[in-house]
């Protein structure tokens, strides 16, 4: 009887952790539902394996040069920056910020209006939901490394350009080299396609492992297309059972 009330309570706790995170209804194969119960965690979701392992712009990242420097060094090297046009309509420079030698560095695509005026990332709603999702791994915001692509708000949110990406991309592949992380999550289309160098969709490369300079990258969904798309959010969080997996 008492196993019951537990194995129910257990149940209610599961549910309304699915139920907080935004899922409608529940991500899991029937097999499945047993480990999350018995776990009373998700981490410990046992996701599907792999399907691919491709290599896109394999280059190994030479870290004896810039060994001494660090991501102050960075920082204070793009200074006041004014590399390109979006330096004109910016409140601050949004840098990035997290553990300077984090296991996973998230990487979006360039401040919007909350960003800008904090100068922090992702802090805005399209932040909190990424917040939300780095606690439900069991990890804290100070525990991962989140930059993005561009580092100035582009005018009215819009997707930056091509020369601003060009311009500013470097950056973040200096913030890399200097971070080493064990896996690079890259939220939506222009971090992905920007790292790994490609075309192809957001909508084809997530939930595949890529490879940036020996460092496996996850492409996922952004998480202000979450916030629009709520019904595929559950694919988000597949995607990062698999860095959890990557980690282990
Ligand atoms: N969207 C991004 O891509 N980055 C942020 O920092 C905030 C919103």
């Amino acid at each position: 009887m008492n196993n019951k009330i537990e194995l129910i309570d257990k149940l209610k706790k599961s549910l309304e952790f699915y139920q907080e995170l935004g899922f409608e209804y529940l991500p899991l194969k029937r097999a499945d539902i047993s480990n999350v119960i018995s776990a009373g965690a998700v981490s410990d979701y046992n996701p599907a394996t792999i399907s691919s392992n491709q290599q896109v712009a394999e280059q190994p990242v030479d870290y004896s040069s810039n060994k001494e420097i660090t991501l102050e060094d960075l920082k204070n090297e793009i200074g006041d920056c004014h590399r390109c046009k979006l330096s004109k309509g910016r409140k601050n420079i949004v840098f990035g910020e997290g553990k300077a030698d984090a296991d996973i560095m998230f990487i979006g695509e360039g401040p919007g209006r909350d960003e800008d005026i904090q100068g922090r990332p992702f802090v805005g709603d399209a932040g909190k939901l990424l917040t939300n999702l780095i606690l439900k791994l069991g990890l804290r915001r100070q525990d991962v490394y989140i930059a993005n692509i561009v580092k100035c708000r582009p005018p009215s949110n819009r997707n930056p350009e091509e020369d601003e990406i060009s311009t500013c991309a470097p950056f973040v592949e200096r913030q890399i080299a200097i971070i080493k992380p064990k896996v690079i999550v890259c939220l939506g289309k222009i971090a992905a396609q920007t790292l790994l160098k490609t075309n192809v969709p957001i909508s084809k490369l997530r939930g595949n492992f890529f490879s940036y300079k020996n460092i496996p990258v996850m492409p996922t969904f952004h998480p202000a297309y979450l916030l629009r798309n709520p019904k595929d959010k559950w694919l988000t969080w597949e995607d990062m059972q698999k860095v959890l997996d990557k980690l282990k």
